[in-house]
């Protein structure tokens, strides 16, 4: 245990040697300071970035390594943790109200809690297993949960430690800023993110509320295009994508951030700068064009306000290792939907 801890501060040093972010000798009070008298610099702004949490359809329960994601999440000590959606294991018409009622007090005594009493307050996104926005005959298909979903998270709308801009559509849409931080929450908890959904992301986005020294991170459930093998369809991916890539960048978006595709890639679509997030817990899945399984990961984001800059550190939370860049291809293509290529993982932000 205490070799493998030892290990990974060793790693994550070495790592942020090689990007020269390191001041090995007297770490800034700002800074966590390792084992090794190491220190991974620390952003003024630092947020974890999670996503896809879920166990099988009716589960409590969590995976090893969801509680090894929120260990470390411990360890790195972020202002507030930005998930991406799917946190509960529903979208299932048989799942009984007190089945969705007792998924949801689970995330809260397991994950939830843990990370508010730690100071550290969390962005929720819905995603399709929380309470999927998939239509039929004009009514929502899964109803019920999202019904849910609305009550949970009204309940700990004011433990969040966030600062609403927008709330009315909450927890489905809505926008926050936070210190150094704004961000917009869409229902892409299925494909379809609706002409009203594209105006009111198009009017919070143009709030005046919005610093143009803030970051601007658009949030939501599923991706522009396709990361991963067998997502690589329709239903996976938000439909007609490149319509909402258009609208992030006319507003000067800076990072649109999404899961479900249980897959980490930084990607950049006709110059809008994507995250595709792996999966916190169970399922990840092979990036298109690839052999190899992702691992479960999480994403630290750490932001430097007096130069404007970022940058983003993906924790592998089977070894504990951050992972390379250049692990992943330069490129991800597939038939049905838009190329996406590889950014680089330190970038500028604001305008
Ligand atoms: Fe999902």
């Amino acid at each position: 245990m205490q070799t493998s801890r030892r290990l990974f501060l060793k790693l994550l040093a070495t790592t942020a040697i090689s990007r020269g972010l390191l001041n090995a000798v007297q770490a800034a009070p700002h800074q966590k300071t390792f084992a090794s008298g190491d220190a991974l610099e620390r952003g003024d702004h630092r947020f974890a970035l999670i996503s896809d949490l879920n166990g099988p359809y009716g589960s409590t329960l969590y995976s090893p390594t969801v509680a090894r994601g929120l260990d470390l999440i411990s360890e790195l000590q972020p202002d507030l943790v930005l998930c991406a959606g799917d946190m509960v294991a529903g979208q299932k018409i048989s799942l009984t109200d007190s089945q969705l009622e007792a998924m949801w007090s689970s995330f809260q005594s397991t994950i939830l809690n843990p990370l508010l009493q730690q100071g550290i307050g969390m962005i929720p996104t819905m995603g399709n297993h929380d309470a999927s926005s998939q239509k039929g005959a004009s009514q929502y298909v899964f109803a019920r949960e999202r019904h849910q979903a609305e009550r949970f998270w009204e309940r700990q709308k004011s433990r969040l430690g966030l600062e609403f801009i927008d709330a009315k559509q909450y927890p489905f849409q809505f926008s926050v800023q936070q210190p150094g931080l704004f961000v917009v929450v869409i229902d892409a908890s299925s494909a379809k993110v609706d002409r009203a959904q594209r105006q009111w992301l198009e009017q919070a986005l143009a709030s005046e509320s919005r610093s143009s020294d803030d970051c601007c991170v658009v949030m939501g459930h599923l991706p522009l295009t396709a990361i991963s093998q067998g997502r690589d369809r329709a239903g996976e991916c938000i439909e007609d994508a490149m319509h909402l890539t258009d609208l992030m960048q006319r507003h000067r978006v800076d990072l649109y951030l999404s899961g479900h595709h249980h897959a980490w890639y930084p990607g950049e679509l006709k110059g809008q700068r994507l995250l595709s997030l792996g999966a916190m817990g169970n399922g990840p899945r092979r990036l298109l064009g690839t052999q190899r399984t992702s691992d479960p990961s999480l994403t630290l984001l750490d932001l430097f306000p007096a130069t404007k800059t970022v940058l983003e550190t993906t924790f592998s939370l089977k070894t504990l290792e951050p992972i390379s860049l250049n692990s992943l291809p330069k490129q991800l293509s597939s038939k049905s939907f838009p190329t996406l290529d590889r950014r680089e993982t330190s970038w500028s932000y604001g305008s």
